[in-house]
């Protein structure tokens, strides 16, 4: 029988995992892959819209909100690892993945690695360059500050680039949540996971492989992976659809909700009901 609702934990790959799993049993599958330092929270109001016609499904990446910290050194492989043998465990066979940054990379290497588990891909505010020497000095000054500074102060400072100018006055709310989900995170998940991302590998090499529909997503002011880094990916994945969301930084499924859900809802509806 299925678990249905949400903070179900479950164990894969030796690690407590807790998801929400919302929607109708046979419906299409979607799962949403939050980005770094948040939670499965983040997704709230997509799947709010979506889980009246399809299975929806977001899970909390290891470290991450209620899942397990884990054992040894974070990679995007593990995270992969962890992604499909959660969906083993779900008897999943093929879902349509959507990432939002961190998420984008997990969905990224995925699909490289495990192209037949897939229907299609939505990516969010991600890119699929490797860190270059800059942003990999800047990962380890991170760490120092955090130690340091402390999770408060990395905090303050990482929502002045994760939302646009005029976010802070017209989006309080998801400015609070986003601060409660980074203050929540552990220090061991925020090292770990930095090294992670100082290690990880490009997938643009991989992207003219992908043979399944693709939805590339960004906010127009996103500064951490921006437009230019979507049209890349753009422009490596055959027929893959680019949206450049007005009114949003790097979390535009929470700045700019409206157009973002628009865009989602239009592309799954023609991946599963079109023809
Ligand atoms: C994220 O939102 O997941 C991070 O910005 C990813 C990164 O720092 O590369």
């Amino acid at each position: 029988m299925r678990d249905v609702g949400n903070n179900i934990k479950i164990t894969v790959n030796n690690l407590t995992v807790c998801y929400n799993d919302e929607g109708q049993e046979g419906a299409p599958v979607i799962i949403f892959i939050h980005g770094f330092p948040f939670n499965k929270s983040m997704w709230d109001k997509q799947i709010k819209v979506l889980k009246d016609n399809y299975r929806v499904i977001a899970y909390d990446v290891r470290g991450h909100g209620s899942s397990d910290v884990g054992t040894g050194i974070y990679s995007i492989e593990l995270f992969v690892n962890d992604l499909i043998n959660f969906m083993e465990a779900l008897k999943i066979d093929k879902a349509i993945l959507c990432g939002l940054s961190m998420g984008g990379y997990i969905a990224l290497r995925a699909i490289e690695n495990y192209p037949d588990h897939f229907d299609a891909l939505i990516l969010c505010d991600t890119n699929c360059i490797a860190d270059t020497s800059e942003v990999k000095e800047k990962r380890m000054k991170t760490i120092e500050n955090i130690k340091k500074d402390g999770v408060e102060a990395f905090a303050e400072d990482s929502l002045k680039n994760l939302f646009a100018p005029e976010s802070f006055t017209s989006k309080e709310a998801e400015i609070a949540s986003t601060r409660e989900m980074i203050v929540n995170t552990s220090k061991k998940t925020l090292y770990k996971t930095l090294r992670a991302f100082y290690e990880r590998k490009e997938t643009c090499g991989s992207l003219p492989n992908i043979k399944v529909p693709v939805l590339i997503m960004v906010g127009n002011e996103d500064k951490i992976t921006p437009p230019a880094a979507a049209q890349l990916m753009h422009e490596k994945i055959e027929d893959s659809m680019l949206c450049i969301l007005e009114q949003a930084a790097h979390l535009s499924n929470m700045e700019n909700p409206t157009e973002f859900n628009n865009q989602l809802e239009k592309f799954v509806s023609t991946v599963y009901y079109s023809g």
